[in-house]
């Protein structure tokens, strides 16, 4: 897998060069949450977002987003009010299913063989789908969920904070760059 996470860590070079070419300012931890989502879909289930490339944005992401705002406004709430806040529970819901679909279809597509690993070992969906009847697909579909919700802010906020840093440490930051 090793291969295919360097091969999105390139894509977010390219695409931060591509901006600072452009001489555009760019909002680090987004693109730090781009690879990482990028990076779990491609290891896990084989499926691209293209966060890097296209221009139409992938519905999971935006799904994926839509989640987390209207979780973040629960937050706001006390817990005990939540069945007050119909808009935000009605906006997650929303989201999930959406979601929940996007997975649906990338696992039909997986058992019908229209689609294979990334890589050249069996993917977490194979491994998953290879259990059969132990692993319902609700099991599947919340599984994936829980890696990309698990995984992305992780990542990106571990790899934010080397960023400050060394922004805030110019002489480390030199030093670093001499090193590589
Ligand atoms: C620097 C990156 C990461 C950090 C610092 C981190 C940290 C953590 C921590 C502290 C926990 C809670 C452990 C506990 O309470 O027992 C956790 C749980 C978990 N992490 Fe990570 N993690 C990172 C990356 C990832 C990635 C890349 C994935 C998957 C692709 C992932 C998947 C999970 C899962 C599935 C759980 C268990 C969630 C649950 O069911 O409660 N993590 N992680």
């Amino acid at each position: 897998m090793v291969p295919l996470m360097c091969e999105q860590a390139d894509c977010l070079v390219a695409a931060l060069e591509c901006k600072m070419r452009a001489g555009e300012s760019v909002h680090m931890y987004d693109y730090l949450v781009k690879m990482a989502l990028e990076t779990i879909a491609v290891c896990s289930m084989g499926t691209h977002f293209d966060s890097f490339d296209s221009t139409e944005p992938h519905p999971f992401p935006v799904a994926f987003q839509a989640a987390l705002d209207a979780m973040f406004a629960l937050l706001n709430v006390p817990t005990q009010l939540w069945s007050c806040c119909v808009l935000s529970i009605w906006r997650v819901q929303k989201a999930v299913g959406v979601m929940n679909g996007l997975i649906d279809e990338i696992a039909r597509k997986r058992v019908d063989k229209e689609t294979s690993s990334s890589g050249k070992a069996p993917d977490l969906l194979d491994i998953m789908l290879a259990e059969g009847s132990k692993s319902s697909r609700e099991n599947v579909r919340s599984q994936i969920l829980t890696f990309l919700f698990a995984g992305h802010d992780s990542t990106a906020a571990a790899m934010s904070s080397p960023i400050v840093f060394l922004v805030a440490n110019p002489r480390v930051e030199a030093r670093l760059v001499a090193e590589i």
